[in-house]
């Protein structure tokens, strides 16, 4: 069966635009992750950016500490946050390009073109401990320079597939190559997740591609989240107002 790890950031960004520069707030990505495992979640995706925009570095302690699946940290190859993983040991690392300089062109991390650096940090994190994997396009020689570095998994970007997705050709075109990329990893010995842009349309199709271990989903899943919570949490208010005895 395929494994879905649930991706928070989201749950941050909403946080963040209310409640930037404190210490707490709602709502909570940690108490977000706690429920995504008790759905059935195998794992907690979260992004610790350069710019800290959506997770903050208590929120990454308090999953390490809370959750009890797997953490896999999305990070960028950039010095601070290796130094952060290395002491936080995540379960996962997934590397994934935050500069302009680290992206091809189809959006994915520039394997190819940073064999170097990555394979030094692909190193350090084995050496902890922790499991590598690259955010990377369905393409041949990303996925051959992924096996290169060393790492065990790969994520292949869904993005174009997901974004293809209103025009049939293009759609299968994308198809195509994800299923080709796949092949081509297994191939390799790579372990193959995927992910970005996958939603509750787009995901039945993505069935026809092989080899896949684990999705990652985020933003999806919290929208839908929202959709199916906001009668709730309108009851409820209305539920505190009703006494008002004015
Ligand atoms: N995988 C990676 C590497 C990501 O960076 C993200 C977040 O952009 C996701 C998966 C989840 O994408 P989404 O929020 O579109 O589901």
């Amino acid at each position: 069966m395929l494994k879905l790890g649930v991706n928070v950031d989201h749950v941050a960004t909403l946080r963040e635009a209310r409640y930037r520069g404190r210490e707490e707030g709602e709502p909570d990505p940690v108490a977000a992750a706690l429920v995504c495992e008790d759905a059935g979640a195998y794992g907690i995706t979260a992004h610790l950016r350069e710019d800290r925009r959506h997770m903050q570095d208590r929120d990454i302690w308090r999953l390490r500490e809370r959750i009890k699946t797997r953490l896999n940290l999305e990070m960028a190859n950039s010095p601070e946050i290796v130094g952060i993983a290395l002491k936080l040991k995540p379960d996962i690392v997934c590397l994934v390009p935050e500069r302009r300089q680290e992206v091809t062109t189809e959006g994915g991390l520039d394997a190819a073109g940073n064999l170097t650096a990555l394979t030094d940090t692909r190193k350090r994190m084995n050496d902890a401990g922790i499991e590598v994997s690259l955010f990377i396009a369905p393409d041949p020689a990303q996925i051959e320079a992924s096996a290169r570095i060393g790492s065990q998994i790969i994520e292949l970007h869904t993005g174009a597939y997901a974004e293809s997705f209103g025009s049939a050709v293009k759609r299968d075109a994308e198809l195509e190559r994800l299923i080709a990329g796949a092949k081509q990893a297994h191939n390799l010995s790579l372990k193959v997740n995927a992910g970005h842009g996958l939603n509750y349309q787009n995901l039945p199709l993505l069935h026809r591609v092989p080899h896949l271990v684990e999705l990652n989903i985020g933003h999806s899943i919290v929208s839908r989240a929202v959709m199916a919570g906001l009668g709730n949490a309108v009851k409820e208010m209305l539920a505190l107002m009703e006494t008002y005895g004015g």
